[in-house]
């Protein structure tokens, strides 16, 4: 028989078996507090800095729950974090079958009735989850808690799916196209009042171990970066980057300056361009007839291509470093955010690029069809692919990198877009300061309010040992801050009479 775990052991949790490998043995205290609460049963929050092993953990909760025999699907918000988590993590909207998500829970339930494949994920699973939640509307969630009542025809909150839902609320938020100031957090959700009793935070970072940088991280997290930090980023605002030999990763807020900075870096490629340009196709619907006008469809056109993933007019050489805009094989790692080199073009009347992509695979890739959100049966037909040299801030949530270059400047447009940039390095050394503002760091105020309980919720956590506290304290810079973090926390939540 094997021994017991040596988990902390957490009020109301049952005790579990050290499951017969090393797994437990390779996770802090924290990470072994979140496999036992996902082995529990419950449904919760798995939160924690950038770098505290998240998305590591949940990679061993999946293993942990296949062995107990349950059937777990991994997802994420966005095709380059389910490509960075592996294990044959899909995208939420892939996995769930829900396209865009545009349509009404109840349109939805109905499609999904009619896909085999989308019933099925949803019917044979026990346990669903879904990291960088940051990234998620509160509308989502609650439509994915209608469509998971319908389809499993189950009453029970979520149909009686456990969730997990994972990520770092200090990094991006979802997508907002209207006011910075009124945006909808995924904690406003309905869904997550209701089946959201309890969270584990992730104290450690494993992503970095300078004590010096860690406190800066902590700093910029909290939107509170102090003088001395900034003196400290100042000086990684040098140009010795242009001399090393692995170029940095190049990540920038806009996407007008990545796109600058990839056609650049194109035009170092030999080799004729290759242009490929977006096409209108638009296909007569009962909707439709005779409501679009030439102006309507122009507006749209547009607009689509103002906001759309693809480029309106790509431009490609053989050797250019690209990136996939679509999911495309899933099941083979080829999803959106995928990195590949072009090969060559194919020979024919379409010169359809050849990419190489990081798995050896070589691929034609063909138009994709992007759909107009306001026109019935108008689309724009493009090939899925960008330059990816540079990368927007966004794409590189979930990442970890070995150097970089980042603007965190003026330009910054999004609470929590400069801590992300700042977080993806491992080191000080790794890290280049193309633009730097202190403004750049803040937490939108619900974030800040809702997580000044969210310790509360850690319903796991052994109570604080002082003297144990005490003495940490003296062992490292980061334990320190953290700790002082979860004082402040705690101090504040307890000053709140409700
Ligand atoms: N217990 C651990 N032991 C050793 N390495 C670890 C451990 N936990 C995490 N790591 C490593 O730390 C790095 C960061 O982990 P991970 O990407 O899972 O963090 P994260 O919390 O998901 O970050 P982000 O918020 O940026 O997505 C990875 O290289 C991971 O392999
Ligand atoms: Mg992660």
């Amino acid at each position: 028989m094997s021994k017991r775990s040596e988990a902390p052991k957490a009020p109301g949790l049952k005790l579990f078996f050290k499951p017969p490998n090393l797994l437990y043995n390779q996770m802090d205290p924290d990470q072994i507090r979140a496999v036992d609460l996902a082995r529990s049963g419950k449904s919760f929050f798995l939160t924690g800095a950038g770098g505290t092993g998240k998305s590591y953990v949940i990679r061993n909760i999946v293993e942990s729950l296949r062995r107990d025999g349950k059937d777990t699907a991994l997802t994420a918000m966005t095709g380059c974090a389910a490509l960075l988590l592996g294990k044959g993590a899909k995208t939420l909207h892939s996995w769930s079958g829900i396209g865009l998500g545009r349509d009404t829970a109840e349109t939805l339930i109905l499609k999904l009735r009619k896909s085999y494949k989308s019933k099925k994920n949803w019917l044979s699973v026990d346990t669903l989850i879904i990291d960088e939640v940051s990234m998620m509307t509160p509308d989502l969630l609650d439509k994915l808690e209608i469509i998971a009542r319908g389809i499993r025809r189950n009453t029970k909150t979520f149909g009686g799916l456990q969730i997990i839902l994972v990520g770092d609320l200090y990094q991006l938020p979802p997508v907002n196209k209207g006011e910075r100031d009124e945006q909808h957090f995924v904690f406003e959700a309905e869904t997550w009042r209701k089946s959201i009793q309890d969270s584990v935070i992730l104290h450690t970072v494993h992503r970095q171990s300078d004590p010096v940088f860690l406190k800066i991280l902590a700093e910029a997290r909290a939107g509170r970066l102090t003088q001395e930090s900034i003196a400290i980023l100042e000086t990684r605002r040098n140009s010795e980057w242009k001399k090393l030999e692995i170029k940095p990763t190049l990540l920038f807020t806009r996407r007008a300056d990545v796109e600058q900075i990839n056609m650049t870096q194109l035009q170092k490629c030999k080799g004729p361009d290759v242009v490929f340009k977006a096409k209108t196709v638009q296909t007569p619907t009962v909707f439709n007839h005779n409501l679009s006008t030439p102006e309507s469809v122009q507006w749209s056109v547009e607009k689509m291509d103002k906001n759309g993933s693809y480029v309106p007019e790509l431009v490609l050489r053989v050797g250019a470093q690209v990136m996939l805009l679509t999911n495309m094989d899933v099941e083979h790692g080829l999803v959106n955010g995928s990195r590949g080199v072009i090969e060559k073009f194919c020979e024919g009347p379409e010169p359809y690029p050849m990419v190489k992509f990081r798995n050896g695979e070589v691929i034609i890739i063909t138009p994709t069809t992007w759909a107009s959100e306001d026109v019935a049966g108008l689309e724009r037909q493009q090939i899925p692919l960008r330059l990816a040299y540079a990368l927007t801030i966004h794409k590189a949530q979930g990442a970890t990198l070995d150097c970089a270059l980042i603007d965190v400047g003026d330009n910054t447009f999004e609470y929590g877009q400069a801590y992300v940039a700042l977080s993806r390095v491992k080191s000080l050394d790794g890290l280049y300061i193309w633009d730097l503002t202190a403004n750049a760091f803040m937490v939108h105020p619900k974030v800040k309010a809702f997580l000044d309980t969210i310790d509360l919720l850690d319903t796991t956590q052994p109570t604080p040992d002082p003297q144990a506290q005490a003495s940490e304290l003296t062992i490292s810079d980061q334990t320190y801050l953290m700790s002082t973090i979860c004082m402040d926390l705690t101090a504040t939540a307890s000053e709140d009479p409700s």
